[in-house]
């Protein structure tokens, strides 16, 4: 089985970075092959509302019609078998490329109906590690 990591933060060897690769590694320890992706290392932006994903019957129908970075990512999702997010939190919420991220992988697998369905074509497992400043006092 195939586990992914996402590292939201800029620094690939700090605080988010560290969990990730313990996770990973413990993913490692029951037989999963693993990749640890660095988002900043990517070049993508958030949705653009285009919502090609939308359009049933489309060619892009519950997939991103962007293509860039993430296009092979999400293909690689598609396949995998569990994935972990990782964000350092900023102003009270996840990174910015965390949430270009995330609006990119969550829209266009849910339907425009309410309530809302997923069209991704499995469950897949799926967990988020959030890194904060840590205070003494
Ligand atoms: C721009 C910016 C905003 C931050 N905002 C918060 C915050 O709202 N709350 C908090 O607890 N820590 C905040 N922090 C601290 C980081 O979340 C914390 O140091 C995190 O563990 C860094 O992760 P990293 O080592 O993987 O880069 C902020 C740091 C930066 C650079």
């Amino acid at each position: 089985m195939k586990v992914f990591a996402f590292n939201g933060s800029p620094r690939k060897e700090w605080n988010t970075a560290t969990l990730l690769k313990k996770a990973l590694k413990g993913a490692e320890s029951r037989g999963a092959e693993t990749e640890l992706v660095h988002l900043y290392d990517l070049n993508y932006k958030g949705c653009i509302s285009c919502f090609s994903c939308k359009t049933i019957g489309g060619e892009s129908y519950g997939r991103c019609a962007v293509k860039d970075d993430l296009t092979d990512i999400f293909e690689g999702i598609r396949k995998s078998g569990a994935f972990i997010l990782g964000s350092p939190i900023y102003f009270g919420t996840v990174s910015g490329e965390m949430r270009s991220f995330m609006e990119r992988l969550m829209f266009p697998n849910l339907t425009y109906t309410n309530p809302t369905r997923t069209l991704f074509p499995k469950k897949i497992k799926t967990g988020f590690i959030y890194t904060i400043l840590l205070k003494s006092n």
